[in-house]
C-alpha cells in the first residue's frame, strides 16, 4: 500500500513537472548576513506554493527554494544538523568532479563564476507558460531581494523553450518520468510500477523497504529532498558535424541521431519504430514512452550504448538493481538555438539547465553519470559511453548492432560541457519556517 504523502508540506516544484512551452529563470543568492537570511526564508514560505496546492499563489508563475550546504550554514544551522547531512552534499558538487566525470573543459576551474564557490548559498528557481508572466513576476521579486541589504543575487540564468519546441541537438524533451506513489501525478511509462515517495522525497519508504537517511532534526528533513542543478553547455557545431561526417545522406544522419539517443528527434522510440520516423508516435503522449527492451536483448533496435537506455536500461538485463537510480528530471532550454544547418563553430553559449531531483544524491544522480553515462561494465562495454552526454574526449568509440555486421563509431569527442552546478537541498514549507525562526 503506498503512504500518504503530505503534499502541502512539499514544495510544489519537487512533484510538479515543467509546463510547456516554458520560461524559467535560475538566480544565485548569497547570504551575508544571516538575519537576511533568514528573513527571505520567511518570506519564501509565502511565495512557494505546495504539492497539495500546484497552482502558484501567483496564478500560473511558481518559486522553488533550495539551499547548498554553505547557504545552510550561513544561515546559521546549528553544527548537529549540518552534521547529519550526507558528505557528498556537504563536500558540493565541484569537490565531486572525479566521481562525475567533470575534467578537462568541463573541469570546475573553468565553471562560471561563482558556481561550484563557497559564495552560491540559495538557488531560487521561478517558472511560467511565457516569459511575460515571468517577467512581470520576476520584476516584483526582485526589488523584494534587491532592496535586502543582507542578500546579493550573484547569477542568473534564463531559459525558454526554443521555437522548436526541442532542445538544442534538436531532439524532443521532457517525455520519459517515473510515477511517485502518493504524489497524485503520473509517469509517462505505464509499463513501470511506481516509485516508492521515499525515492524522490524524504521521510518515507524507498525501494529497499527502509527510510533513506535523513538530515536531523525530523523538522528539518521531512518532506524535503534533494535537487542537483548543472548548467551543460552543448557543442552543436560539433554534434551536427559528426553525424554529417559518419553518414552519407540527411537520411543517414537522422539514423544515426536516433541511434546515439535511442529516440528519432520527434520523440519517436526506436523500441517501437526502429526504420523510420513516425513522428505521429513521437508526438502522442500515450505512445510515445509505452515500450520495453525485453524483445530487444542485443540492442538492434535502441543500442545498449544509446543515451535513453543507459540512463533507463528499464527492463533490460543489466549488472546492478535498474529502480534504484530514478530521478525526476527537469531540463529547460537556455542560450539561442543555432540555425538549421549550420555547421560552423560560433560563440554563443547554448545548452541545458538541468534539475534532478531525488533523496539521494549519491544512489541516483552521481550512481547515473559516473556508472551509466561515463562508463559500460553495466552493459559488459567497459570502453564505451554515453554517445550524447558522456565526458569522451575524442577518441571515444559507439557500437551500433546491426545485422550481419555490427557499426562502430569512432572519434567521439565531448559534446556537452559542464560550466557548473551545485547540489542543494530542497527544504518542505515546514522546514522553511524552521530556518526562519533559528536562534542567532
Ligand atoms: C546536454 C545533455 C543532455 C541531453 C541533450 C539530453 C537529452 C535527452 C533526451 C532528448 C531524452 C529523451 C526524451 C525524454 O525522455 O525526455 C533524454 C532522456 C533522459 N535523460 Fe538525458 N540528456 C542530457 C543529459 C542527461 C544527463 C546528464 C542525465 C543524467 C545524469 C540524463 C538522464 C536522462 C534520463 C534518465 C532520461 C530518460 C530515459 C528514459 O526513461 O527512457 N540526461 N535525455
Amino acid at each position: 500500500m503506498s503512504e500518504v504523502l503530505e503534499l502541502e508540506h512539499i514544495q510544489s516544484g519537487v512533484l510538479r513537472p515543467r509546463p510547456t512551452p516554458y520560461a524559467a529563470t535560475y538566480v544565485v543568492l548569497r547570504i551575508d548576513d544571516q538575519v537576511a537570511g533568514r528573513d527571505l526564508m520567511r518570506r519564501a514560505t509565502s511565495a512557494v506554493a505546495s504539492a497539495a496546492h500546484p497552482d502558484s499563489p501567483k496564478g500560473d508563475m511558481w518559486v522553488s527554494i533550495a539551499l547548498t550546504f554553505a547557504g545552510l550554514k550561513a544561515l546559521g544551522v546549528p553544527p548537529a544538523s549540518l552534521d547529519s547531512f550526507p558528505p557528498e552534499f556537504q563536500h558540493g558538487m565541484a569537490s565531486r568532479a572525479h566521481v562525475l566525470g567533470d575534467a578537462a573543459d568541463s573541469a570546475p576551474e573553468h565553471w562560471e563564476k561563482p558556481l561550484g564557490s563557497p559564495d552560491c548559498h540559495i538557488i531560487f528557481t521561478a517558472i511560467a507558460p511565457d516569459a511575460q508572466r515571468l517577467e512581470q513576476e520576476l520584476a516584483r521579486i526582485r526589488t523584494a531581494y534587491e532592496k535586502f541589504p543582507g542578500i546579493t543575487a550573484l547569477w542568473r540564468q534564463d531559459c525558454y523553450t526554443l521555437p522548436t519546441e526541442k532542445e538544442h541537438f534538436g531532439y524532443k524533451d521532457g517525455i520519459s518520468h517515473p510515477a511517485v506513489e502518493g504524489s497524485g501525478v503520473p509517469g509517462s511509462n505505464p509499463r513501470e510500477q511506481p516509485f516508492k515517495a521515499g525515492e524522490f522525497i524524504l521521510g518515507y519508504r524507498d525501494e529497499l523497504g527502509g527510510l533513506p537517511p535523513m538530515p536531523q532534526p525530523d523538522v528539518l528533513g521531512r518532506n524535503g529532498t534533494y535537487v542537483v542543478f548543472r548548467k551543460l553547455h552543448e557543442r552543436v557545431a560539433a554534434f551536427r558535424q559528426y553525424l554529417r561526417a559518419n553518414s552519407d545522406d540527411a537520411s543517414q544522419e537522422e539514423l544515426l541521431a536516433a541511434k546515439m539517443m535511442g529516440r528519432w528527434r520527434s520523440g519517436t522510440p526506436l523500441a517501437l519504430s526502429p526504420e523510420n520516423d513516425d513522428p505521429s508516435l513521437g508526438a502522442d503522449a500515450s505512445r510515445n514512452n509505452d515500450f520495453s527492451y525485453q524483445d530487444d536483448p542485443l540492442g538492434f533496435k535502441t543500442p545498449p550504448c544509446s543515451h535513453i537506455r543507459r540512463t533507463n536500461p528499464r527492463d533490460a538485463a543489466i549488472a546492478g538493481v535498474m529502480r534504484l537510480h530514478r530521478m525526476l528530471r527537469r531540463g529547460t532550454a537556455y542560450g539561442p538555438p543555432l540555425p538549421e544547418g549550420v555547421l560552423e563553430y560560433d560563440d554563443a553559449d547554448r545548452g541545458i539547465m538541468f534539475a534532478f531531483v531525488g533523496s539521494q544524491i549519491k544512489r541516483q544522480f552521481e550512481f547515473v553519470q559516473s556508472e551509466w553515462i561515463n562508463d559500460g561494465v553495466f552493459i559488459g562495454a567497459s570502453h564505451e559511453k554515453d554517445p550524447v552526454s558522456s565526458s569522451n574526449d575524442g577518441s571515444g568509440v559507439f557500437t551500433i548492432p546491426r545485422r550481419p555486421v555490427r557499426r562502430r563509431m569512432q572519434g567521439l569527442a565531448a559534446f556537452v560541457v559542464t560550466r557548473g552546478g551545485e547540489y542543494c537541498f530542497m527544504p518542505s514549507l515546514p522546514a522553511l519556517h524552521w530556518l526562519a525562526d533559528l536562534k542567532i
